[in-house]
């Protein structure tokens, strides 16, 4: 790897590293958007807006299993945090949407969480609410509100949730300044200032034995945006249905149950977890990585226990991705990682130093409806 391995992966796959982003430009544009997202009127009864879901003080999640939109009813999976949305390439759990500026009406039109079906009656309601006219005036020229102007304001907002100044940023963007090489750490060759003992412990399990960014890997512990997996969970078999769709991940992450990597920034504040919000704490999602597994022929190959198998005739190293190896990756059990207590602990140490307390109390991005 060269020292332009930082652009390069930047160019090649559109993430920039947190330090390259962080100045968002809330410009008036976003000023419009933040109005939008926290508006009730954006529902179709005025009972919802999108910051009814996505609290900023618990990451942009919500803390419920599912959420209620405008008639009460249940969304069908669990909302989604928000965390450098404009750094990843699919939206929602099955990656069905992949450009921002079309995604964000897509809550709007839907009949469980907004219930406009059809955008011009929204239109047609902002251009009669006065607070409106002087907040396009300033972001487009012009006072009217339109379908086009609606999407631009809310994903420029939504490009604005720029999360990047947690414990882990401070200590990572300075033990490697010039690309993201977490395996220095592995081999002794970096160190980490400003890490616990336990906090790097947890850091060197997450990037090392626990394996955990084979998945979570890359500066938003997301797989690089664009990965999906099954982890072993029992998915309900009804659920396929609204789950039909996704991109598919780089290592056979397909199908309807596997489901986009979601980033681990801010991890402490957005429980419950999971697509369906299954698990209330982050030591209930480690059970699950650490003996719950389960073996279903959809597991993702990079949970099933090659080191163990002796289908390849002994150990194999993980590190080189199992997938390519031609032998029936059904036959080969899920992982037990079977944790200590004292790797339990410092993997939770490593994934409370994600929190981005500054970005949870930004103003900018607060309720302006609420009165101070
Ligand atoms: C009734 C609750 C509810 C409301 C209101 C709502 N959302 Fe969501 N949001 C969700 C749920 C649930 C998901 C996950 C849905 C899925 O994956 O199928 C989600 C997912 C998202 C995602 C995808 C994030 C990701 O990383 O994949 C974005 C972006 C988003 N919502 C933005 C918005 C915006 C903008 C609004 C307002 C226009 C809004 N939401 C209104 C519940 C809601
Ligand atoms: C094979 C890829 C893969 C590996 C390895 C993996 N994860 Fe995940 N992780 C995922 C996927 C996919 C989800 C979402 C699954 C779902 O909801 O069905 C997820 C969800 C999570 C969540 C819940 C996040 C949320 O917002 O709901 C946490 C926390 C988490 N993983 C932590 C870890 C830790 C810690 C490890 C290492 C012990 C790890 N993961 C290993 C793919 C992986």
């Amino acid at each position: 790897m060269t020292p332009d391995y930082r652009t390069e992966v930047g160019q090649l796959f559109g993430v920039q590293f947190p330090s390259a982003f962080d100045d968002p430009q809330f410009d008036a544009r976003a000023e419009l958007g933040r109005v939008l997202f926290h508006d009730r009127m954006l529902s179709q009864n005025g009972a919802v807006s999108c910051g009814s879901c996505h609290l900023q003080s618990h990451g942009f999640a919500e803390p419920k299993a599912l959420s209620q939109g405008l008639r009460r009813e249940l969304t069908e999976r669990n909302a989604s945090h928000l965390a450098n949305p404009a750094q990843q390439f699919s939206y929602f759990w099955d990656g069905r949407a992949n450009d921002l500026t079309t995604q964000v009406t897509m809550p709007i039109e839907n009949h469980v969480e907004m219930g406009f079906r059809n955008l011009e009656t929204l239109v047609l309601r902002l251009d009669q609410l006065d607070y409106y006219a002087p907040l396009f005036e300033s972001a487009f020229g012009t006072e009217e509100a339109s379908v086009d102007r609606i999407q631009q304001a809310l994903s420029t907002f939504l490009s604005c949730l720029v999360t990047c100044r947690s414990e882990a940023d401070a200590v990572l963007e300075q033990a490697m300044p010039e690309f993201w090489n977490p395996w220095s750490v592995l081999d002794g060759s970096m160190a980490l200032e400003g890490f616990d003992a336990l906090e790097k412990r947890g850091f060197e399990l997450f990037h090392g034995s626990a394996q955990c960014a084979n998945c979570h890997g890359g500066p938003h512990f997301n797989g690089w945006g664009m990965d999906f997996a099954d982890i072993g969970l029992d998915h309900d078999p009804e659920e396929s249905d609204v789950n039909a769709v996704n991109v598919g991940g780089f290592f056979g992450g397909w199908g309807p149950t596997a489901m986009k990597v979601p980033s681990l920034r801010n991890v402490a504040l957005t429980a419950p977890y999971m697509h369906d919000g299954r698990f209330a704490t982050l030591d209930a999602v480690l059970d699950h990585y650490s003996h719950g597994i389960l073996d279903v022929p959809t597991l993702d190959a990079r949970l099933r226990d090659w080191g163990n198998s002796t289908l390849l005739g002994g150990p194999v190293d993980i590190t080189i991705e199992p997938i390519f190896f031609p032998v029936d990756i059904e036959n080969v059990p899920p992982v037990r990682m079977d944790f200590t207590s004292e790797e339990r602990a410092a993997l939770k140490a490593f994934l409370h130093t994600l929190t981005d307390h500054a970005f949870v109390q930004d103003t900018r991005f607060s309720d302006p409806f609420v009165q101070r």
